[in-house]
């Protein structure tokens, strides 16, 4: 049976890395990082997730404001407040929580927030970072995806990557995280051919689609490491229920080690998020490190 990657175990060890940090910060630089996140809309999931990002940016010491505005909410009126934000010395990071309404344009928002005070690594300028020399903030969940991977297997260095799914948050940013570590990265997608047989050819397999259970274990290579980051809810037996994109039950009985859903990926994206704040505070206060 595989190992079990326990998601939940190192984003705790990073939580308290990152609260001793901030303690330090705020006695030597008098500075308490702040993450500003805005949500619009009623979307349960989203509702959720903001309720535990804002619960774990106070934990580890740090503010948190949230803004939460109507679903009808006009583009100008977010673009307003993502500028008082950009504007606001005490908010150090602003996320503004995907998905957004069908009225709003997406990449107008993400780009009129500072690419100093961006957290997700969304904006243009990070993501041209990420993709030429490194240096700018590195998108949540991929970066908990490669310190779960560096911590599992250690050096990645020429080992064969495939990362099913091609989004700008999840596909795309894991593929220069994984480049920069010299594997040798394919990105599946819809449209891929032979989608299993590219799969078993995976010393890593990063499965990032939003469809429950659609890697299954005779699509896996013995002994390779399996990274989950699907949180897809479905109803089994009347039960509601959190599965991933990978059949875990038949995945483990062949992988060498696999991240779990619930307590995977999920708990590492919100302590990088807190990491990321942390890092755009001391960036644009000049503290180094
Ligand atoms: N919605 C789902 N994942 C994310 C994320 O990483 N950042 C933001 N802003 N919204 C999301």
């Amino acid at each position: 049976m595989a190992t079990v990657i326990d998601g939940k175990a190192y984003a705790q060890k990073l939580r308290n890395s990152l609260a001793e940090t901030v303690a330090t910060l705020k006695k030597d630089h008098d500075l308490v990082p702040g993450l500003a996140v805005v949500l619009v809309g009623e979307d349960p999931a989203s509702q959720v997730y903001v309720r535990n990002k804002a619960k774990q940016t106070i934990e580890v010491g740090m503010q948190s404001f949230e803004h939460k505005l109507p679903a009808e909410t006009a583009q100008d009126t977010l673009l307003a407040l993502i500028e008082k934000l950009n504007g606001d010395d005490s908010v150090h990071g602003i996320l503004v929580q995907l998905p957004l309404p069908s009225h709003i344009h997406e990449s107008t928002v993400i780009n009129s927030v500072s690419h100093d005070k961006d957290v997700d690594g969304f904006h243009l300028i990070n993501v041209g970072r990420l993709n030429t020399d490194g240096g700018g903030v590195v998108p949540c969940t991929p970066l908990g995806c490669l310190m779960m991977l560096k911590a599992q297997l250690g050096d990645l260095t020429g080992l064969n990557a495939v990362i099913v799914g091609r989004s700008n948050i999840v596909g795309k940013p894991m593929a220069a995280l994984l480049l920069q570590a010299n594997c040798t990265v394919t990105i599946a997608h819809s449209r891929t051919q032979d989608l299993e047989g590219l799969c078993r050819s995976a010393d890593i397999l990063v499965a990032a689609v939003g469809r429950a259970r659609m890697v299954p274990g005779s699509w896996v290579k013995p002994g390779a490491t399996v990274i989950d980051v699907g949180i897809n809810r479905i109803e089994e037996q009347g039960k509601r229920r959190l599965v991933g994109d990978v059949d875990y039950d038949s995945a483990s009985a062949v992988a060498g080690a696999i991240t779990p859903v619930p307590g995977g990926v999920g708990p590492m994206t919100i302590a990088c998020l807190l990491h990321n704040t942390v890092q755009q505070a001391k960036r644009l206060r000049g503290i180094q490190g």
